[in-house]
């Protein structure tokens, strides 16, 4: 086992549940994406009756959480199926210790009992240490996109597309 699993063993790796919301909006936030709690409670209620999707949380000994990732399974006309990482965030103050590299490898393990073949994470150009990261954990960078939204009500001022812009 490596050192930096020695350094986070007294984290628990689980399944988010309704009570983890405010921990994960904190988390979240520290991510550069604004939720609210509903939201994300509403994520965490989905999550829990898809077998196919997982929000996972890590919880220190004293059940504060300290980073959380969402693995969905996309499933593309050209290009099939896949897991793919949703969102993954480990708290400012607990980087660098294998949290990150635990919710990738539960993540895994989730995909593997459903017997998905390959996992993807998209991650923003500028998080550079972030890409240093996923290619420790074996992914390869495949390619590089430019990402486009669309407001579907203009005007009415309610798009969480506005909130969620190009952080990822
Ligand atoms: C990227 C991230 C999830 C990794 O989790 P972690 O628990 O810190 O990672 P581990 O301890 O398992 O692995 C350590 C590696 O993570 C990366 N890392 C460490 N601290 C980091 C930080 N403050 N910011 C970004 N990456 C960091 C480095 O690549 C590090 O390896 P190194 O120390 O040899 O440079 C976490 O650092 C994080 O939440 N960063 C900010 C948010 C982010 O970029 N999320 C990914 C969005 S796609």
């Amino acid at each position: 086992m490596s050192t930096r699993h020695h350094q986070s063993a007294a984290t628990t790796i689980r399944p988010a549940q309704i009570e983890d919301a405010g921990g994960v909006v904190e988390l979240l936030g520290q991510l550069g994406y604004v939720r609210s709690s509903a939201s994300v409670r509403r994520c965490i209620r989905a999550s829990a009756s898809d077998p196919e999707s997982i929000i996972l949380v890590a919880a220190s000994a004293d059940g504060q959480l300290t980073g959380c990732l969402q693995v969905v399974v996309t499933r593309r006309l050209a290009e099939g199926d896949r897991g793919e990482i949703a969102s993954l965030v480990v708290g400012a103050d607990q980087r660098g210790r294998g949290i990150g590299a635990r919710l990738v490898q539960a993540a895994v393990e989730h995909l593997r009992a459903l017997k998905v073949a390959d996992l993807r994470v998209r991650c923003n150009v500028k998080r550079e240490r972030a890409h240093r990261f996923y290619e420790r954990q074996g992914f390869r960078r495949t390619k590089t996109q430019a990402v486009f939204d669309r407001p579907l009500h203009p005007g009415d001022g309610s798009s969480t597309a506005r909130q969620d812009r190009s952080r990822r």
